[in-house]
């Protein structure tokens, strides 16, 4: 059995990681931590305890850290709706947390599970980077971390040069990337490019159960988002193809261990994660960065967890 913590800022295409998680078999998951992004904190409380509560699940949900470490949250409803679940109803009031926080909640799991833990972090980088500042030890003890952020190549979604989850909190993203945990980056690239679905994609999985009904139905912003803004054939799935690589990395078909920097400085570049694929600054690689995946594989895990 792998043990698994997944840090969220519970939304639409977050709940889809998690049910691929919470239905995978290997797979314990010991730890949902909250983080703001997508929406405020209480908000994706609330979303993560429903998603739960619909997998028949008791796994803990805890709060972690509503802001971002030096600068304002700025929150993507304009792209998951008001609610971060699509605003199509669901009743996301009156869950009640774990007790505790997300931060000594996500260092005492990692000594706990120390060699045969996964870290996959679905949202800006901000309760992690907080708890690797207290126990720099977890960067060793951590099996893997699979980030859902940054670029590998090419251009990003909240500014030319930037994915959302670093742009938010960038600082907090150096702080990982330059800690010597082991990462596996899954950048917008790759959802872009290999966890797109069009309309048919989605009606064709709302028809093979009612969670399938239930992931494809909290889209709908980002669908209404993906059309206008993303010029996508449809609209991406960006932490759902993450956890696939953290459920299984067959799902990568071409990755290569690079060396990546935060820009923290710069309000262009504001956190854009710099790659240096031709080794220019001699500096040594940190982040397995994914380059290619499977969509085929995707999709298949995508069924798996909800048939
Ligand atoms: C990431 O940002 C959020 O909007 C999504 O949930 C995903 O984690 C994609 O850039
Ligand atoms: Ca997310």
């Amino acid at each position: 059995m792998r043990h698994f913590i997944i840090d969220t800022d519970t939304a639409s295409d977050d709940a889809v990681a998690l049910v691929m998680a919470m239905k995978h078999p290997d797979v314990q998951i010991e730890a949902i931590t909250l983080v703001g992004g997508n929406v405020g904190i209480e908000q994706g409380l609330q979303n993560a305890l429903y998603t739960v509560e619909l997998c028949g699940e008791s796994i803990p949900v805890y709060r972690g850290l509503a802001q971002p470490m030096l600068r304002p949250l700025q929150m993507a409803q304009h792209v998951h709706g008001v609610d971060g679940m699509g605003d199509i109803g669901l009743p996301l009031s009156g869950r009640t947390p774990a007790e505790g926080h997300a931060v000594p909640v996500l260092i005492d799991t990692i000594n706990k599970f120390a060699g045969n833990i996964t870290l996959v972090t679905l949202a800006p980088l901000t309760n992690v980077a907080l708890a690797l500042l207290q126990d720099p030890s977890l960067a060793s003890k951590v099996t893997e971390c699979i980030v859902m952020g940054g670029i590998g190549q090419g251009y990003g979604n909240i500014t030319p040069a930037a994915e959302f989850n670093i742009w938010v909190d960038p600082e907090a993203a150096k702080i990982v990337f330059e800690s010597g945990i082991p990462i596996t980056m899954v950048g917008w690239d790759i959802s872009r490019t290999y966890a797109t679905l069009n309309q048919a994609d989605a009606a064709q999985l709302s028809q093979v159960s009612d969670l399938g009904k239930f992931c494809m139905d909290i889209q709908k912003t980002v669908m209404e988002f993906a059309l206008e803004r993303t010029k996508l054939d449809g609209f991406d799935l960006p932490d759902p193809i993450a956890m696939a690589v953290a459920l299984d990395r067959s799902v990568i078909t071409v990755s290569k261990k690079l060396y990546v920097d935060v820009e923290i400085h710069s309000e262009l570049c504001r956190g854009q994660t710099v790659v240096d694929h031709l080794s220019a600054t001699g500096k040594t690689a940190n982040v397995e960065v994914v380059l290619e995946a499977s969509r085929e594989r995707f999709m298949e895990m995508l069924y798996d967890a909800v048939k």
